[in-house]
């Protein structure tokens, strides 16, 4: 089994490099946000919990999160290459992927630190709209639908998060930093961080992921 992480701010790109990841590389998506959105729409125990955490822009419990991702490798399985989107976000959650891939003779082999000005991180935010029905991630300037409020991939709606607003966005930001952040430190120390320059197109940071993963191969 082969484990990776995408890191970085809200509204850095991870969602959309990992998508053009998936399809030129081995490596299975698995995304903590797009699970607990599922299981919000979905009405699940796990949504129902996580929901008023995700309204505010704070993080869910570090038990939850640890939980749903265990339930996922369980069931997909350890064989292939997993790469994780917004997961880890705190240390104990960190701690708790190193066991959880230990249990499975495993252990994380990259981490990708997308690295975007604020500035940016912020408009991208703003404008990001997303397919209600496929989960696709469009945004109204960068990466416009073909038609106003359809999603290209397959014809549902599109709509903006609502943990997309000004004041839930600050919020989030300020958790990355306060909760999030010090994980560069502990990747960096162990030798296995790559610091991505991500404020250019989605292609050119697949690009320079897609070369570190390709001489591991
Ligand atoms: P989550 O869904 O993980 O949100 P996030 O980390 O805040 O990240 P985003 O989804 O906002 O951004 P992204 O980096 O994926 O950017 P994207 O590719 O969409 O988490 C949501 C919530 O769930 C959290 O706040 C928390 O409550 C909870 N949660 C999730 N995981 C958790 C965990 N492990 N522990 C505890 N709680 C957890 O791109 C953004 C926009 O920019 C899009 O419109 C896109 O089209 C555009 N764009 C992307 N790249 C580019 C580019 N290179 N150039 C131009 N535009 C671009």
């Amino acid at each position: 089994m082969k484990a990776i992480l995408l890191l970085g701010a809200p509204g850095a790109g991870k969602g959309t490099v990992a998508a053009r990841l998936v399809a030129t590389t081995p490596y299975r998506h698995v995304s903590t946000g797009d699970m607990l959105r599922e299981a919000v729409k979905a009405g699940t125990p796990i949504g129902l919990e996580a929901r008023a955490y995700m309204e505010r822009g704070d993080l869910v419990p570090d038990a939850v999160i640890l939980r749903m991702v265990r339930e996922r490798i369980e069931r997909e399985g350890p064989a292939g290459a997993y790469m994780f989107d917004g997961f880890p976000r705190t240390r104990a959650q960190a701690d708790g992927l190193d066991d959880l891939l230990a249990g499975f003779g495993a252990k994380l082999n990259g981490v990708f630190v997308l690295v975007v000005p604020r500035e940016v991180l912020i408009s991208r935010i703003a404008g990001r709209r997303v397919c209600r029905t496929c989960g696709a991630v469009f945004h109204v300037v960068n990466l416009p639908t073909k038609v106003d409020g359809v999603c290209d991939r397959c014809g549902g709606v599109t709509y903006q998060r609502p943990d997309d607003t000004e004041a839930t966005v600050a919020n989030r930001l300020e958790v990355y930093e306060r909760q999030t952040r010090e994980l560069v430190d502990l990747y960096r120390a162990r030798g296995i961080l790559f610091e991505v320059d991500a404020a250019g197109s989605p292609d050119a940071t697949r690009d320079r992921i897609a070369q570190v993963l390709a001489a591991w191969a």
